[in-house]
């Protein structure tokens, strides 16, 4: 089965690609270079020259803080490009797969979130990633929407890339502390869409929302003390000696977040007997994989 896979040279599409491949599928992956999915002709043109038994749109506006600014382009990709696609999907009758974010929340839950928890975006991106999850479900009834949180890969710019490179440029970092979720390593997140696509290819029907991401619960701090740790009992040269926890208010950034966005994963559990690994464990063996590249 053709699998069209839109952003593909994003962290998780280029993850996906090579596991949807294994499992049997023949992906037909678009850059956004190839395929701007905000533009409505296009992507019909593209869906209808394909003509794909499925459709998995991890494309999307990602940066958080700059949406708050370039609203238009935010809602442009992550609502309209989503509800493109879909809708070109549904016109030849192919399901499509969606990405979307624990960033719906606000973050005052007491508890992981389900999928029935009321959402309150607190960004422009969360808002714009709301509205093309609802503009999926409204446009294309065979649909599957994946929440995820906290994501990073060995090929994208991420939270982990990041405290690597300043940890060996530095000698002490501040992090974050007052926000919790759960990093989720995006090969792990490419394979549980890959068992999704299986799920569908072989007859499924399971339309709805569902929420992923790696087990457990971490603050940015820990995930920060988590990643030099791990990197410096593999070798990996690092300066930085100490890392201060700080306040979100320390670390002003235009875009507010949740202070707590971790979800509950039992729907996608039961569904798909997912087992899911916890974020520890994944982030060392993204950091092996990493050094060995
Ligand atoms: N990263 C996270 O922490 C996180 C957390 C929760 C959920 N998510 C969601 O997970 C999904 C995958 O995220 P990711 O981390 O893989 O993001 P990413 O690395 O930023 O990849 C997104 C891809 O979408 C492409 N894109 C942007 N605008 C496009 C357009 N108009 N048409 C087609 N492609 C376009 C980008 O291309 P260019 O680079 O050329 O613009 C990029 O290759 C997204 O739906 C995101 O909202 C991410």
């Amino acid at each position: 089965m053709k699998v069209l896979v839109t952003g593909a040279k994003g962290q998780l599409a280029s993850d996906l690609v090579p596991l949807l491949e294994a499992a049997g599928f023949t992906p037909v992956p678009f850059s956004s270079a190839e395929l701007d999915i905000s533009d409505r002709a296009a992507v019909f043109e593209a869906v209808k020259r394909t003509g794909p038994g499925l459709i998995v749109n991890p494309a999307a506006y990602t940066k958080v803080d700059l949406a708050e600014k370039e609203k238009e382009r935010a809602y442009a990709v992550n609502a309209e490009g989503a509800e493109n696609l879909a809708a070109a999907a549904a016109a030849c009758g192919c399901p499509i797969v969606h990405v979307s974010t624990d960033f719906v929340f606000d973050g005052r839950s007491p508890a992981p979130y389900s999928e029935e928890a009321g959402t309150n975006p607190l960004s422009v991106y969360g808002a714009s990633k709301l509205s093309g999850e609802k503009a999926v479900a409204a446009a294309n009834e065979a649909h599957v929407v994946v929440r995820t949180s906290w994501l990073y890969g060995t090929n994208g710019h991420n939270f982990v890339k990041t405290i690597l490179r300043l940890a060996s440029e530095r000698e002490s970092l501040r992090v974050v502390y007052d926000q919790a979720g759960t990093p989720t390593w995006s090969a792990d997140l490419a394979a549980m869409l890959a068992g999704i696509c299986k799920a569908i290819e072989s007859g499924q029907k399971p339309w709805g929302l569902y929420h992923y991401s790696n087990e457990g619960v971490a603050s940015w701090y820990d995930f920060a003390v988590a990643i030099c740790e791990e990197a410096a009992s593999l070798g990996m040269e690092l300066k930085c000696g100490q890392i201060e926890p700080i306040l979100t208010s320390e670390y002003p950034v235009p875009a507010a977040r949740p202070a707590y966005s971790v979800l509950n994963k039992a729907k996608i559990k039961k569904t798909f007997g997912a087992s899911i690994p916890h974020w520890r464990r994944s982030l060392s063996t993204m950091l092996k994989e990493l050094k060995g590249s």
